[in-house]
């Protein structure tokens, strides 16, 4: 675990270059989720956001799992016997991470799933911006085969990236089925070799990092919100949003874009960034 971060055994982060690797750390529990990993998370990208070590965040798993989903025992199991109102708290500080803060945050995040990936894990996976994955892992919404519905907000977020007959299928037959289908899915970007897995990411990692980050942050918000909202409302929010952007980047990108392509003839924004 690098220097000066908050939390315990069940989370590992190292950074590297710009880069923080996230890693769920509890492999001989195939990086299942329990009450314990969710307070890490949040402390963890609670400091993550403001330290300037984390330009991208790559979450994933040691191991041979990427999260076989909510702990059994130590989710559901522990948290039945609590007060309503306990276990409620238990619950949400699992949502916060996995939805609220991942959905929202202020970096970049890619999922690197390596291995098995199962029910509650969908919903930190489909929250991240980006996914890739390896093309032999193995993804399921294996709730129905223990007795429960996709909960927390699975339901919710599968129905954001896969098509209704497609989710539909996996949710009503709990069928397993690999990296390679989850890309046709559309729950990932890309399904690669396992051994070209870390590479991969990491080349995309670096091509956020040679984004303007403030203009970066505001473009994935824009697309996060503008998705819900109707026409008219999108026009005028992502209007204000693009004021917004021009009076929060201390870069002033857009004056030194315009200026690189317009003025100088320097670059050609179809091919590529403007020199920062
Ligand atoms: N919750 C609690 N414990 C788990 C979980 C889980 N989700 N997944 C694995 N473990 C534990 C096993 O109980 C076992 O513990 P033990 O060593 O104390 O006996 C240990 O991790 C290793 O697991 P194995 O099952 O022995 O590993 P194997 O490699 O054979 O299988 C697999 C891996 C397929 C992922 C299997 O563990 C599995 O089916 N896990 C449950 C997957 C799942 O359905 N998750 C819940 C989704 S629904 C939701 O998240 C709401």
């Amino acid at each position: 675990h690098a220097d000066n971060l908050p939390g315990g055994d069940n989370v590992i982060v190292d950074f590297e270059d710009g880069i923080a690797w996230v890693r769920f750390n509890r492999p001989e529990k195939r990086n299942a989720m329990s009450v314990g990993l969710a307070e890490e998370m949040n402390e963890i990208f609670d400091a993550l956001e403001v330290d300037d070590r984390c330009g991208v965040i790559v979450l994933t798993g040691i191991g041979d799992a990427w999260s076989a989903g909510m702990d059994l025992k130590d989710f559901f199991r522990a948290t039945d016997g609590l007060s309503d109102v306990h276990r409620h708290r238990a619950y949400r500080s699992t949502r916060a991470w996995q939805w609220r803060t991942l959905m929202h945050y202020a970096k970049p995040t890619i999922a690197m799933v390596n291995g098995w990936c199962f029910g509650g894990a969908f919903t930190p996976l489909i929250c991240c911006d980006l996914a890739v994955t390896d093309e032999k892992a193995v993804f399921g919404l294996s709730e129905i085969n223990w007795g429960v519905i996709p909960g927390g907000v699975v339901s919710k977020a599968i129905s954001t990236l896969m098509g209704d007959r497609e989710a539909m299928y996996y949710v009503m037959t709990g069928e397993k089925f690999t990296g390679a289908r989850a890309k046709e899915l559309g729950l990932v970007n890309e399904a690669v070799p396992a051994e070209q897995l870390v590479e991969r990411t990491r080349e995309l990692a670096k091509i956020l990092l040679e984004k303007n980050p403030t203009v970066l942050r505001q473009a994935r918000m824009a697309y996060k919100f503008a998705r819900y909202m109707d026409w008219e409302q999108a026009a005028e929010y992502l209007t204000a949003k693009m004021d917004q952007l021009a009076f929060v980047d201390p870069e002033k990108g857009k004056q030194e874009g315009l200026k690189q392509f317009l003025d100088e003839k320097s670059f050609r924004p179809g091919h590529g960034n403007y020199t920062r």
